[in-house]
């Protein structure tokens, strides 16, 4: 027997309710509610299963956390290790603070964004898809309960008539199998150029802007350091430093960066620092973070950028490859940077790069 297809049309929300009601108690199952509304508290009367999309949120967040893990991991640990800020980078345990933001943001992207693409897929909607309503009635004032009936339907008809619809339609059907498979794969390709389209700025009009909050609070009535002021020297609001200021804990540093200058802090120049355990473990602790990435950790030029290639050419600091260097011309090159190596002195104090110095010349004694 060929399938039917029964319409049942209703002018009023609540008499839809209780035709609902009806309906179900009677054990026939609704294929479709079409209304010009939400009607609220219809999909539990038809009996709609809940969304499980939730499940697949968590899915999808763990997958951008792993994605997460592994990209960072590869680009910062692995693959090109970066100094930044002064952080050590030599396991992804350490530097996990550091990438918390982006363990973070790739685990709510994912989410997110897999979640929209799933919402749309299963409801098969894409851009141009037609309103698959059955009667236009339906976005104007009428409610319309659809039923795929095989079998002698007078009952659900007359049913439906008792329950208040004020017009019932029954219309044969024909198999409608193949319509599905046409559409699956144009949708996913329309779906995903939706979803990337909704990343860049619409041509809608904008809003009308809104007003300042607070504008008390973000306009601050202080003198700003670098606005204008026809009174200050410069017309600028901040006065320059009274010549020959340096700042706060800053030694510094007369020799040139030249070869003469290269030549005078090998020949003569000595750290000014007594040198202890502690000094000599900070200055093992700052070697570990800005130098073993090229160096290694043991000095022979073997550092991870070495082996994935990135930088060439850094030497071994035995006395093999480098016979003639001192402390001096070590603190020049930190200082100053040499060829590929480029200078450390905004990361590191004068101090400082006395005491990593002092560490370069351990590791080179130990070195053959
Ligand atoms: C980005 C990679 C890189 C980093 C980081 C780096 N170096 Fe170098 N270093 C080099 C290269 C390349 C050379 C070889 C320069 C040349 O002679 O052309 C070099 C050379 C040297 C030399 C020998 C200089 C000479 O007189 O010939 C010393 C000493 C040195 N580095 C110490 C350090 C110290 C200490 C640090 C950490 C504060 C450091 N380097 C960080 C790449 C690096």
């Amino acid at each position: 027997m060929s399938k039917k297809l029964i319409h049942g049309l209703f002018d009023d929300d609540d008499i839809l309710m209780n035709g609902v009601k009806a309906v179900r108690q009677k054990g026939y199952e609704i294929d479709e509610i079409y209304t010009p509304f939400p009607v609220h508290g219809l999909d539990k009367a038809m009996g709609l299963k809940p969304t499980r999309i939730a499940y697949a949120s968590f899915v999808y967040g763990a997958f951008g956390l792993g994605f997460a893990i592994w990209l960072t991991w590869f680009m910062m640990i692995e693959d090109w290790p970066q100094n930044i800020g002064g952080k050590p980078s030599f396991t992804w345990l350490e530097n996990m603070p550091a990438f918390t933001p982006i363990l973070f943001e790739l685990t709510i992207f994912m989410a997110a964004h897999l979640m929209v693409l799933t919402y749309f897929f299963r409801n098969k909607l894409f851009p141009g898809k037609k309103g698959g309503s059955p009667d236009l009635r339906t976005t104007d004032d009428k409610f319309l309960m659809e039923f795929i009936y095989e079998g002698d339907s007078s009952e659900l008809e007359s049913l439906l008539k008792e329950t208040g619809a004020v017009e019932v339609n029954v219309k044969e059907i024909k198999d409608t199998k193949g319509n599905q498979l046409w559409f699956k794969i144009p949708t996913a390709s329309l779906v995903l150029l939706f979803a990337l389209s909704s990343c860049s700025s619409s041509d809608e009009p904008q809003r009308d802007p809104n007003s300042v909050f607070m504008p008390d609070m973000y306009y601050s009535i202080a003198y700003e350091p670098y606005s204008e002021d026809p009174n200050g020297i410069n017309n600028m609001e901040a006065r320059t430093p009274v010549e020959g200021t340096i700042k706060r804990g800053y030694v510094p540093y007369g020799v040139p960066d030249s070869n003469e200058g290269y030549q005078f802090a090998l020949d003569s120049l000595k750290s000014p620092l007594v040198s202890d355990e502690k000094s000599e473990k900070v200055g093992e602790d700052l070697y570990n973070i800005y130098c073993i990435s090229c160096h290694g950790i043991n000095g022979d030029g073997q550092g991870k950028l070495v082996q994935n290639e990135k930088y060439l050419g850094v030497p071994s600091y035995a006395v093999s490859r480098l016979p003639n260097i001192t402390e001096g011309s070590i603190f020049h090159v930190i200082t100053y940077g040499k060829n590929m190596m480029g200078s450390h002195a905004s990361q590191l104090t004068s101090q400082e790069r006395w005491k990593v110095s002092k560490h370069v010349l351990k590791l080179r004694s130990q070195l053959k």
